[in-house]
């Protein structure tokens, strides 16, 4: 059976900086920006009541990302407020005087000329770019790592990007689109940050707290006790758990970062807590392909660093059982459909609270029956060749000892 395996940092009450450049009054800017989308609306946020009387819990939120824009996930969130962001500086204006009707309008294209955007991705973030890039009537070029699925190539496509599939890891891709951007004056729109490159990611990561305000606005009064969110370059985790951190200070919620265990690098850098970051190199053979990146992003993990209380690599298991459950809802909960990375921190969840065997890890993170669990589904089935498979066929089931 796959092993997991568990990092417990705790609360750090030593004089650490607010992360309020991803709190409320950012988190309003930001949604204000992506309201004046004609596609805005918010995701749902389902309360599956009848699974947490099952599991033993006071509630479970799932976010469903799988609503965004009709793009099937959240990563739009980031790459279009960072565009939003490049193109206010280049005009010298705030971005809250670029709504998405002057933002896209042929008064702000001739101002720009011509530009192109690329990017590396497993296929979310750079569908999101290409969405972005076409809506603004630029280009865009993609890179994608070995083994990416065609499905995920085509919806990029679809959007007018020049894309490929390399055969590369995802951060070799990454540093491919970093040369071809330098080569040839390009934007590199990239959702991870290394020392020299922050701007852009730091707007990524700000533009995904849109999600993060929406559900604090939706679960109104409730406070959750627990968060649990899934990691690559951890970004998206960062983002909100920066969001919570800085709204909730000491009595924020207890946050886990979630991994694969076959790309579990903020886990290594939590492990080694030696203020370095620890890549992981290599094919990084998992199903959650949207958290299959090596090297943290040096912005999200000094969020995670000072906030996080654990970090978790698991098995590619838990993210299908967590598919499997959520797409197949007890009588009276609402069916989510989740893809790989979407379900992970569920996925996770759902086996800690199932099996037996981690009592010991459910006592760790101290998840009892008043606890109130919050989870985002990143994703739905951006792969559906690969979600039937899982679901319908019973592909990744837990290994029988
Ligand atoms: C569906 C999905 N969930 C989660 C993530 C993780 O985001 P990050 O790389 O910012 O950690 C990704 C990244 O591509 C993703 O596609």
């Amino acid at each position: 059976m796959g092993q997991f395996e568990v990092v417990h940092y705790g609360r750090k009450k030593d004089n650490i900086k607010s992360p309020d450049h991803l709190g409320l009054e950012a988190a309003k800017k930001v949604q204000r920006f992506h309201s004046s989308f004609a596609l805005y609306k918010e995701t749902p946020l389902v309360s599956l009541k009848i699974l947490s009387r099952a599991l033993k819990v006071k509630n479970i939120y799932i976010k469903d990302e799988s609503y965004r824009f009709g793009l099937n996930a959240f990563k739009v969130l980031g790459g279009s407020y960072a565009i939003g962001n490049y193109i206010a500086e280049k005009l010298g204006r705030d971005i809250d005087e670029l709504p998405y009707r002057t933002m896209i309008s042929r008064e702000v294209k001739e101002k720009l000329g011509d530009i192109t955007f690329i990017s590396a991705t497993d296929g979310n973030h750079g569908r999101g770019v290409a969405w972005t890039a076409n809506k603004l009537k630029q280009k865009s070029v993609i890179f994608m790592p070995k083994g990416s699925a065609a499905e995920r190539l085509e919806n990029i496509r679809a959007e007018g990007a020049e894309v490929s599939v390399t055969d590369l890891n995802y951060d070799d891709a990454v540093r491919l689109a970093d040369c071809y951007a330098k080569k040839n004056d390009w934007v590199m729109l990239q959702d991870t940050a290394w020392e020299g490159y922050e701007d852009i990611p730091a707007w990524i990561m700000q533009g995904y707290t849109t999600m993060a305000y929406e559900t604090y606005l939706q679960l109104k009064e409730v406070k959750p006790t627990h968060i649990f969110v899934q990691a690559g370059v951890g970004s998206f985790a960062a983002a909100v758990q920066g969001f919570f951190a800085s709204v909730y200070g000491e009595d924020r919620p207890i946050t886990t970062i979630v991994e694969p265990d076959q790309a579990a690098c903020i886990f290594q850098t939590a492990k080694a807590n030696d203020g370095r970051i620890h890549p992981v190199k290599g094919d990084m053979n998992t199903i959650m392909a949207g958290l299959a990146c090596g090297e943290p992003t040096t912005v999200g993990w000094e969020v995670l660093r000072d906030y996080s209380d654990n970090f978790v690599s698991c098995p590619d298991y838990v993210a299908a059982q967590g598919m499997r459950i959520l797409g197949n809802p007890l009588n009276g909960d609402e069916k989510i459909i989740a893809g790989e990375s979407g379900a992970a921190g569920f996925g996770f969840i759902s086996e800690v609270l199932r099996n037996q065997e981690l009592v010991w890890l459910k006592r760790e993170l101290q998840i009892d029956e008043n606890s109130v669990l919050l989870f985002f589904n990143s994703e739905g089935d951006t792969d559906k060749e690969s979600y039937r498979r899982i679901v319908w066929d019973g592909l990744y089931s837990r290994p029988i000892l």
